[in-house]
């Protein structure tokens, strides 16, 4: 039954976020993640870890998202959970809990996809950021995934390219590792790249039709490039490290705002809306910015939290289902594998 207050418990459990957020409408009550530390020894996610991790968090996760909320689970409206893409191990964990407290509670469940969701976190109501209007193009940059999407509304999605290897997020984090910075080591290039030269070394660009992408080759060249720079210079990398920074942060964002104007060219689209982690990026939001006074484009990056895996995200998609009637059924499983 819809009023005029609705409120929706969304769950994430995709990858290594453990996260639930109460929505009441479109408006975000709370918006809890617990990140999993214990993969950073490793260099990367452990799906077994990780989805242990999601069992052990998140039945205190939703607790506190609904005791920040101020909200009894007898008030909910709906529940809506992340059904994939993602690891197969950490989806089930946010399934089953959905399935069994919407089961308990007698209210409907809503499946939410997981790269829909990165994109219709632009429709948060929240003072601190604007709305995209359709149609428009979203990028989503994250350690999973890289894509461009043409969005004609919040249900009608059309994927124009996507990584062919890596996702960015890997590009920036297999780079750092290189560089024997820890995991996730993107937030780090970017910091030293802030104070490097970008031109000083050259990387190749890889050569993809359209508007796909490829990043694997660009993480050889630069460990060939690292191999033999060490070989000639044991210290070369501590002396050189804001210099490799730049020049690897400018070889990444190169080839992302070709494609983007490729996009922009073939589509005549100019509304830009850029999600996941990578989008705090300080090169990328410079490069946005730019583009606005010299191509004329129009661009939203949404707030830092609502970037990254989050709980939030997957409310909003699961709050305009909701208007919609879109309810999943009590057998639907988890699907890792999940297209757009
Ligand atoms: O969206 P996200 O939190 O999780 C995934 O769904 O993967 O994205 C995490 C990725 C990591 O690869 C991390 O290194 C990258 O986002 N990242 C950055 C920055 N902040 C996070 N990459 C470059 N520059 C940053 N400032
Ligand atoms: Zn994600």
């Amino acid at each position: 039954m819809k009023s005029q207050e609705n409120f929706i418990l969304a769950i994430e459990s995709s990858c290594d976020d453990t996260s639930a957020a109460v929505l009441r409408n479109d408006k975000v009550l709370s918006n809890v993640v617990a990140t999993q530390a214990i993969h950073q020894q490793y260099g990367g996610v452990v799906p077994e870890l990780a989805s242990r991790a999601h069992q052990q968090n998140i039945v205190p996760v939703v607790h506190q998202a609904l005791a920040k909320a101020n909200i009894d689970k007898n008030q909910l409206s709906a529940i809506a959970f992340t059904r994939g893409p993602g690891l197969m191990g950490s989806l089930l964990v946010g399934t089953s809990f959905a399935k069994s407290l919407a089961l308990g509670l007698d209210i409907p469940l809503i499946e939410v996809h997981h790269m829909q969701a990165h994109i219709l976190a632009h429709f948060i109501n929240d003072e601190k950021q604007s709305q995209p209007s359709f149609p428009f193009l979203a990028m989503t940059l994250s350690g999973g995934h890289t894509q461009i999407v043409q969005v004609n509304n919040y249900f009608d999605l059309q994927i124009l390219g996507q990584t062919l290897d890596d996702a960015v997020g890997e590009a920036f984090d297999k780079s750092a590792k290189l560089l024997g910075l820890p995991y996730p080591g993107g937030p780090l290039i970017d910091k030293y790249a802030q104070e490097g030269n970008a031109q000083a070394f050259i990387f190749p660009k890889p050569k993809v039709e359209g508007l796909n992408f490829s990043f694997s080759g660009l993480k050889t060249s630069i460990l060939y490039f690292v191999q033999k720079s060490v070989k000639k210079n044991p210290k070369f990398i501590e002396e050189n490290l804001k210099d490799i920074c730049a020049s690897i942060q400018f070889t990444i964002l190169e080839i992302l705002m070709q494609k983007l104007k490729l996009a922009v060219n073939q589509t005549g689209i100019k509304e830009i809306a850029i999600g996941g982690g990578v989008a705090a990026n300080s090169g990328i939001r410079f490069r946005l910015k730019e583009a606005e006074k010299t191509l004329g484009w129009h661009t939203y990056i949404p707030k830092f939290e609502y970037c990254t895996d989050n709980a939030a995200m997957i409310g909003i998609v699961g709050y305009l289902k909701f208007l919609e009637d879109d309810f999943a059924e009590q057998n639907i499983t988890a699907k890792a594998r999940y297209s757009l």
